[in-house]
């Protein structure tokens, strides 16, 4: 009974993985208002720099490196940071929902296509047996627990599948760990199809630590 309430969950994964595949090949392209790269980086090395690097490359594991991350992702994360109509906002950090506080969408925009234009510096994982049983979870998932590939949504080598999936190749371990727990306490949901909340309260906290220390040096 409990395995076939697994297989079921595992294969409801599936066909929402394929929907989306669907959507993300016929959504029109780069055509429709694109931001303007230079009016972000202008906002980037003067008010994100500090904690993101002036590339989007941070050197501090509790901020998120965003150099070659998908613009629609990015500008999405910082529209979920702010608080709209006083509600609470679909991601919840402190930090981050002041710095939003004054971005106009079109800045969000404008950020997300400087990002996009950045080049990742590649990641080391640290502890090569730990990454190791990361690596395992990432291509294969947990069929016991009904945990489905990463591979399938963030693609093999971690660049992510534009624009829903977002890139995680080389991400620092500790914040992709946090990340996970914030998608279990539900800190950070509300998404659409509330994919990653499905995940990660499948995920044991050694399997979390494990997946996120093998995505450091994924390229
Ligand atoms: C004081 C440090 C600080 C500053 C300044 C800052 N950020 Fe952040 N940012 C963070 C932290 C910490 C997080 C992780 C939040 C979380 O855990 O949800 C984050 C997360 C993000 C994310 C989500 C990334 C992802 O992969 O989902 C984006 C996008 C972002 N910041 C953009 C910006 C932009 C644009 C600015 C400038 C307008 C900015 N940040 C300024 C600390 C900072
Ligand atoms: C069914 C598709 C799907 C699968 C499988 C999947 N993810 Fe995700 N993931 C998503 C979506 C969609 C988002 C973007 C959520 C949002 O917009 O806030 C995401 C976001 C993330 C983020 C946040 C990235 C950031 O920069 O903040 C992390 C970390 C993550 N996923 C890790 C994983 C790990 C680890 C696995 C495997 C155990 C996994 N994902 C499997 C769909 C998926």
């Amino acid at each position: 009974m409990r395995g076939m309430k697994l297989a079921s969950n595992v294969m409801i994964l599936a066909a929402l993985m394929l929907s989306n595949q669907v959507f993300a090949d016929t959504a029109p392209g780069a055509d429709k208002s694109q931001g303007d790269a230079a009016k972000g980086e202008q906002i980037a090395t003067q008010v994100c720099a500090a904690c993101h690097g002036a590339d989007g490359n941070s050197v501090m594991p509790a901020n998120p490196s965003l150099a070659g991350q998908y613009a629609e992702y990015i500008t999405k994360q910082l529209n979920n940071f702010k608080s709209q109509d006083g509600q609470r906002p679909e991601r919840e950090n402190a930090v981050m929902s002041a710095m939003v506080a004054g971005l106009s969408p079109d800045d969000m925009k404008d950020l997300g296509a400087y990002y996009a234009q950045q080049t990742p510096r590649p990641g080391v994982a640290r502890d090569k047996s730990l990454a190791e049983q990361g690596e395992r979870i990432y291509r294969g998932g947990n069929l016991d627990t009904g945990v489905p590939a990463c591979a399938g949504c963030h693609s093999p080598n971690g660049v992510g599948i534009p624009p829903r999936y977002p890139r995680l190749a080389g991400q620092h371990s500790e914040y992709t760990r946090a990340q996970l727990k914030a998608f279990r306490t539900e800190e950070r949901t509300r998404d659409v199809s509330n994919e990653m909340h499905m995940i990660a309260t499948r995920m044991s906290v050694r399997e979390m630590h494990a997946v996120s220390e093998f995505i450091s040096g994924l390229r």
